[in-house]
């Protein structure tokens, strides 16, 4: 016979980097609670057990915490796109803000870092410039939460108004064919929703981005971006970011730039430095890119088609002697040996931006180990309503080389 799992009754102290709320069980452990809102006084069913810690769900909301808010969409809690509607903005800044500080402290392990600066976003809501949608038997979607199957929707408070229209458009008359679909504005207001998978995005080999590509607009610069090529997705923060990173980056004569994608931040980092060496791995973004340094007229910017790890991996950041570094990976970091090849370059300066605190912290902790002191951190809520934050790392050298 199965036992019940056990309840507890315990109040919510925080909201932990994965989005759940955490508490403390009556033996001391923490517990993992999703959809739980900082002070929150919950009855909570342990689903899971482990030594040092537990997950439970909520069976009753015995006494709201102060930022425990109404969510704003109707299908909160079964998309997983948002884990943090329930709470309030202004408590997902504090959150997003002491998340990073967790990060450098327990994974960089720096005793004494700089004070955080901190953009939050300027809405909570209708800030998304891009999304990706899922496409199957006649629906449009998100994928479930914790799950693979589609959970329809005509609408997405995230999305900024013109693309939360084309969402609704397609839902109303969804594609023939099943897969991924990109919804992407440009900063003049164009919508593009365009097919993702590989048969649809098969095309002749072009020299630059299609008459399908977005225009993105910022810190005075444009690039155009092709469907399926990363672009920064809070349409609202676009200048904001690109001016931290080139204010970051500084002036100099050599840079490089590791995951350039289109050129976001490349046009700009050509005009503050004599020469700019651009890394990107994804063929469409280096055509993209290469495009768009073309059009901009630069030819101080060298276009390298490359994995970053495999470039450091052979010395190349040695030979280049860059006197600045940026780099900008995905969730997944640069790993160990790569930050090892970085520590070693001659560079003076380095700026790390990443979507990912963890991952950032732990190459952080390889950065800071060698001759490197963390100058400033910035963190960007790019990610309202979700656990997500965007954060910057200014490290600069302590011995001159
Ligand atoms: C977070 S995006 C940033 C792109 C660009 N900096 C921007 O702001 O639009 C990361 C970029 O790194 C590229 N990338 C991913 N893994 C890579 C690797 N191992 N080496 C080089 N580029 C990589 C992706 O294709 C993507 O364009």
């Amino acid at each position: 016979m199965r036992t019940a799992p056990p309840v507890l009754e315990l109040s919510i102290d925080a909201l932990a980097a994965g989005g759940d709320g955490v508490g403390r069980g009556p033996d001391g452990r923490v517990v993992f609670v999703p959809f739980a809102a900082p002070g929150d006084r919950l009855r909570v069913r342990v689903i899971e057990e482990r030594a040092r810690f537990a997950r439970g769900e909520i069976e009753a909301v015995l006494e709201p915490g102060a930022d425990r808010v109404t969510p704003a969409c109707a299908v909160f809690g079964r998309c997983g796109g948002c884990a943090w509607q329930h709470v309030a903005y202004a408590a997902q800044v504090d959150a997003k803000r002491a998340i990073l500080g967790d990060a450098l402290a327990r994974i960089a392990r720096l005793g004494a870092a700089p004070a955080i600066e901190f953009t939050a976003s300027p809405t909570a809501y209708g800030y998304r410039g891009r999304a990706r949608v899922l496409v199957s038997r006649g629906q449009v979607g998100f994928r479930q939460r914790r799950a693979h199957a589609v959970c329809a929707v005509t609408s997405c408070p995230l999305l900024l108004p013109a693309l939360d229209r084309a969402l609704g458009a397609l839902a109303a008359a969804p594609p023939a064919h099943d897969g991924e679909w990109e919804l992407a504005a440009g900063s003049d207001g164009r919508v593009r929703v365009a097919p993702l998978d590989a048969a649809a995005r098969r095309r002749p080999a072009a020299r630059e981005a299609g008459p399908d590509a977005i225009e993105l607009e910022a810190a005075g610069e444009r690039i155009r971006v092709s469907p399926g090529v990363f672009a920064q997705a809070h349409a609202l923060l676009l200048d904001t970011l690109a001016a931290a990173l080139l204010e970051a980056a500084g002036t100099g004569d050599t840079v490089l730039e590791l995951h350039a994608g289109a050129g976001f931040f490349t046009l700009g980092l050509a005009r503050r430095f004599a020469h700019v060496v651009a890394i990107e791995s994804d063929p469409d973004a280096i055509r993209d890119l290469a495009g768009n340094v073309a059009a901009a007229g630069l030819r101080q910017v060298r276009v390298v088609e490359a994995r970053v790890e495999a470039w450091l991996a052979g010395g190349e950041a040695d030979r280049l002697g860059a006197d600045v570094v940026v780099l900008d990976p995905p969730r997944g970091g640069i790993g160990a040996l790569a930050a090892a090849a970085l520590a070693r370059s001659p560079a003076r300066r380095l700026a790390y931006l990443s979507c990912d605190p963890a991952t950032w912290a732990r190459d952080l902790a390889v950065l800071l180990s060698h001759d490197w002191r963390l100058a400033r951190v910035h963190g960007f809520d790019l990610f309202p309503q979700t656990p997500h934050v965007e954060a910057l790392a200014v490290l600069e050298r302590t011995v001159s080389t």
